[in-house]
């Protein structure tokens, strides 16, 4: 299973780089706006430099995504961002316009991440479509009182069904269970924020046996 940080922020990059499990990033216009200090004097041309700095620190695909509602111009955003480094994927809304350019990239060997996808009719149109990868948002579904991680074994089931090679990228993750059951299901990636990764390896048990341990070896006072 692929874990990427779902993030903007460098430092949060760098510190969950650092730890070794790192295979790539997805960001989205929120995420970006989030570590912009100046948004009077944000430009399109700084988003592209961000995007650059992420590429330079992690070494996996850095899901960039188009903000623009028509296909024609999703597909010049795609272009231009897709431009800055070879691993940069572009991120396009399952919208009918949406799947228009991710049709064009996919023709094209540009990668693509099909997001903000509800349904499984949804994910099926962006492996049909050709897109890299597919991301349902499972805690938005779960805020509105709706099983998220059950659209994700529909996902993986009608693409195991038919051999879709779209990966799915569980995104919206919210806590460590997501993560626990998206790999139960067999999902390809799981996006996780900064906050939940670092919760990941803790567990009391570990942090009281070590402390025994320690202890026992004489390396701090009972
Ligand atoms: C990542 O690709 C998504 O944009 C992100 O996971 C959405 O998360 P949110 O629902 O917490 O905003």
């Amino acid at each position: 299973m692929k874990f990427f940080i779902d993030t903007a922020s460098l430092d949060e990059i760098r510190a969950a780089n650092e730890l070794g499990v790192l295979d790539g990033v997805t960001t989205n216009p929120s995420l970006i706006a989030k570590i912009v200090e100046d948004p009077d004097n944000f430009t399109y041309a700084d988003f592209k430099a961000h995007i650059a700095k992420i590429c330079e620190i992690v070494d996996g695909p850095v899901s960039a995504e188009v903000t623009t509602l028509k296909a024609e111009e999703m597909i010049a955003q795609g272009e231009e961002l897709a431009a800055i480094h070879e691993n940069v994927v572009i991120k396009c809304p399952l919208t009918v316009e949406g799947l228009k350019a991710i049709k064009h990239f996919s023709s094209n060997g540009i990668k693509t991440n099909a997001t903000l996808v509800f349904s499984p009719t949804q994910a099926l149109l962006a492996a049909k479509a050709g897109a890299n990868f597919v991301s349902p948002f499972i805690g938005r579904l779960d805020d509105i009182s709706t099983n998220g991680m059950e659209l994700v074994r529909q996902i993986v089931t009608i693409y195991d069904n038919y051999g879709y090679l779209t990966e799915v990228l569980v995104a919206s993750i919210r806590h460590p269970l997501h993560v626990v059951e998206a790999a139960m299901m067999g999902a390809d990636v799981a996006t996780i924020p900064y906050a939940v990764i670092s919760k990941l390896a803790n567990h009391p048990l570990t942090d009281q046996g070590l402390e025994k341990f320690m202890e026992d070896a004489g390396v701090i006072k009972p």
